[in-house]
C-alpha cells in the first residue's frame, strides 16, 4: 500500500474544489509525515548513508521551480539556523544556464512536488556529469528526479490535483525540518538536538486545523478587501519574506491580481509608489525581533492610503490585528501563516467566478523547459 497510489485519495468527495480539499487536508499531512519519518522511541527514521553523504558536504544546493523554490527559500533558514551549514537556493531554469561557483563539496537538494518539472531534471542530469551526491524531496514515488538523484524523500502529501500548489509546500517544509532534526542529531548539534521536531510538527497540525476550521473569516475579507482591486502586496521580514513571496504567487497564479510578495524594509526604496488608495498589503508578522519594523512599514503604506491586513502570531499581536496565527516554533511559522494566504487566494479567485484548480495558462507540472 502506498498513499500516492489510493485512488479515492484524489477523489473531491464534498468539496467543491480540489484546492480546498488539499488546503484542508494539511493537518493530516503533518501527522502522516510525522507517522513515516519518525521511530516509536521518537527518533528520525532517515537512510544513514544519506545523512553520512549530508554530513559530508561544506555547502548545500537547492534547486526548485515555483512553489517548491519557495519552500526551499524557508529550508535555506532552517539549515542554517539549526545545523549552521551554508545554503544556497536556486530557481532551477537559473541555474540551468547560469550556475553559480561551486564549493569544494557540494550537495544537491532538488524539492519538486512532480518529480517531473523539465527545469529541474535540466540541473540534475548536470549535476550526475559533475559526479556530485543529490536528494530529491518529491511527492511523487519513481518520478524522474526521484530515480535520477542519488537520494530520494517522500512528500507522503497524497495526489496533489489542483494546480495551485498547496499542501506539497507545507511537506516540502515540514520534510525539510525533519531533514535538519536528523543531520543535527548525527552531527551532534545542540540547537537541533533540543528542537523536537515531532511535538513542534504536532503542534503545527493543531494550528493549521483551527485557521482552517475559521475560513468563513478569510472569506469575509477576501469579499471585503480584495473584491476588485487589481493589485496587492504581501510584506514581511526573515521566513516572513519567505512566506510573502509564496503567498503572492498563490494570489496571482488563482485569482490574477498582480501581486508581489516583498521584503518590508525594501519596499519604500520605489515599490511604495506603486500604492494607492485602498492598495490591499498584507503584513505577516511573526517575529518578535522584527515585528516592530514591520509595523511602522505597514504605517507607511497605511499613510499612503493602503488597506492593510494584519496576519501576525499569538504573541506579537497587536490591538486590531485581523488574523491570529496559533503560535508555533518561530522557524516553523510558514507551516501556519501560509494557511490563511492559501484561503485568501482561493476565496479571492472564487468570487470572481474563476476555475480555481485550472487558472489560465498553467499546467499542474511543466515537462518542457
Ligand atoms: C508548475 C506548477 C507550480 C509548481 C511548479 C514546480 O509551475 O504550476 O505549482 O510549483 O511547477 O513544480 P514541481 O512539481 O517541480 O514542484
Amino acid at each position: 500500500f502506498h498513499i500516492d497510489m489510493d485512488p479515492q485519495a484524489a477523489k473531491k468527495g464534498a468539496y467543491p474544489y480540489y484546492m480546498l480539499k488539499e488546503i484542508d487536508e494539511q493537518p493530516g499531512v503533518m501527522r502522516t509525515l510525522i507517522q513515516e519519518y519518525f521511530n516509536e522511541d521518537g527518533s528520525v527514521k532517515i537512510d544513514q548513508e544519506l545523512l553520512d553523504a549530508l554530513s559530508k558536504a561544506d555547502r548545500l544546493y537547492i534547486v526548485a521551480a515555483g512553489t517548491s523554490y519557495h519552500a526551499g527559500l524557508v529550508g535555506k533558514e532552517l539549515f542554517e539556523k539549526l545545523v549552521h551549514i551554508p545554503t544556497e537556493i536556486h530557481v532551477a531554469s537559473e541555474f540551468a544556464y547560469n550556475p553559480p561557483l561551486l564549493s569544494e563539496k557540494p550537495f544537491f537538494i532538488f524539492l519538486t512536488q512532480s518529480g517531473e518539472t523539465a527545469d529541474s531534471r535540466q540541473v540534475l542530469t548536470q549535476v550526475n556529469e559533475w559526479g556530485y551526491p543529490s536528494l530529491t524531496i518529491t511527492n511523487v514515488a519513481n518520478s524522474t528526479l526521484s530515480r535520477e538523484a542519488t537520494y530520494t524523500l517522500l512528500l507522503h502529501a497524497g495526489p496533489e490535483i489542483a494546480v495551485a500548489s498547496t499542501k506539497a509546500y507545507t511537506a516540502q517544509i515540514a520534510l525539510e525540518a525533519i531533514l535538519v532534526k536528523a543531520y543535527g542529531e548525527a552531527k551532534d548539534i545542540k540547537a537541533a538536538k533540543d528542537f523536537d521536531v515531532a511535538v513542534e510538527l504536532t503542534k503545527v497540525a493543531n494550528g493549521m486545523q483551527e485557521l482552517v476550521d475559521e475560513k468563513g473569516d478569510i472569506e469575509k475579507v477576501a469579499q471585503d478587501m480584495f473584491a476588485t482591486t487589481r493589485n496587492a502586496f504581501y510584506i514581511g521580514r526573515g521566513v516572513d519574506y519567505a512566506l510573502a513571496q509564496e503567498a503572492a504567487l498563490k494570489l496571482k497564479e488563482v485569482s490574477y491580481v498582480q501581486t508581489e510578495g516583498f521584503a518590508s524594509g525594501e519596499l519604500k526604496h520605489g515599490t511604495i509608489a506603486l500604492i494607492e488608495e485602498g492598495t490591499p498589503v498584507v503584513a505577516i508578522i511573526t517575529d518578535p525581533k522584527t515585528a516592530a519594523h514591520t509595523r511602522s512599514n505597514a504605517q507607511e503604506v497605511i499613510a499612503r492610503g493602503a488597506n492593510v491586513l494584519f496576519i501576525s502570531s499569538r504573541d506579537v499581536a497587536a490591538e486590531g490585528d485581523q488574523i491570529i496565527l496559533p503560535e508555533v516554533d518561530p522557524l516553523l511559522s510558514p507551516l501556519v501563516s501560509v494557511v490563511p494566504t492559501q484561503l485568501l487566494a482561493y476565496y479571492v479567485s472564487l468570487q470572481r467566478g474563476y476555475d480555481v484548480d485550472k487558472p489560465r495558462n498553467l499546467a499542474k507540472s511543466v515537462t518542457v523547459e
